[in-house]
């Protein structure tokens, strides 16, 4: 497998920790950041595992100054990418977002190139602070009925997706918090649940102390969903429901083979 990481990385040594104790048959072989000072990647260099950055910032802010259409990959289609997405393309709006996308697969290419050398079943991305596109996915999703690429979200989706899962739980005064882990799609925290944690928050609990009680649980969590992939486990299907006036809806679920 590989991890993407932007920070700290404590998920990341979870799953590493696992892998040395043989609780998850997995093997990382590539620990992979936007930013080069995250911490995540001097743990995994610990652990002589092959370490690279794609330095977001940096390309993004050269990207501003020079002619972007010159460096886009040249298999990003901004067409399909738009009915992909589901993105209302406005005249107004469209500049913009095509500017935003195309800027974003420069990254996502780099990125690409760089995992390319190490082949892997499973991208876990572990705090990685970037909004991957449908460029990406579609590059490592190559099946489309077999998702590979697993989040962990610091909050019980499909509430409080964004970036301060924990914050905006505990700002809105939930008695539960948790942690989920899902596959990725094209939305931002949307794709399919295949794992969730949930703890109490007392009233006099800090902030702090909800987080550090919460990533506790998100050490568990990951390596379980991960070994359950491991174990070619989890199926991605979809279910109909047939309501009392026979009305139907659809739900996608990850049922867990036994
Ligand atoms: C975790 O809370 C995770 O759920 C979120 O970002 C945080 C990363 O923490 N996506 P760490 O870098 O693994 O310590």
């Amino acid at each position: 497998m590989g991890v993407l990481v932007s920070g700290g990385g404590s998920n990341l040594q979870a799953i590493i920790d696992a892998s040395a104790s043989n609780r998850i048959d997995a093997e990382i072989a590539f620990v992979g950041s936007d930013n080069p000072e995250a911490y995540g990647l001097t743990r995994a260099r610990k652990h002589g595992i092959r370490t690279f950055a794609v330095d977001y910032k940096k390309i993004l802010q050269e990207l501003r100054k020079g002619r972007l259409e010159d460096q886009v990959p040249e298999d990003f289609d901004w067409e399909s990418l738009v009915a992909k997405q589901g993105l209302r393309d406005t005249a107004s709006g469209r500049k913009e977002l095509k500017r935003y996308f195309s800027s974003r697969a420069v990254c996502e290419a780099a990125l690409l190139r760089e995992m390319e050398a190490c082949p892997f079943d499973l991208l876990a991305l572990a705090g990685f602070m970037r909004v991957l596109t449908p460029y990406f996915i579609d590059h490592v999703n190559v099946d489309p009925t077999r998702p590979r690429i697993m989040n962990i979200h610091p909050a019980l989706l499909p509430a409080f997706p964004g970036n301060d899962g924990y914050g905006d739980t505990f700002r809105y005064g939930c008695k539960v918090g948790g942690c989920t882990v899902h596959f990725v799609d094209y939305g931002e925290d949307t794709g399919p649940i295949i794992g969730q944690k949930a703890f109490e928050i007392e009233p006099h609990e800090s902030l702090d102390e909800v987080r550090a009680e919460g990533l506790k649980l998100e050490w568990e969590l990951y390596p379980e969903c991960i070994q359950l992939f491991a174990e070619d486990r989890l199926r991605v299907v979809t279910r109909v429901s047939t309501l009392k006036d026979d009305s139907e809806f659809m739900r996608k679920v990850v049922e867990i083979a036994r």
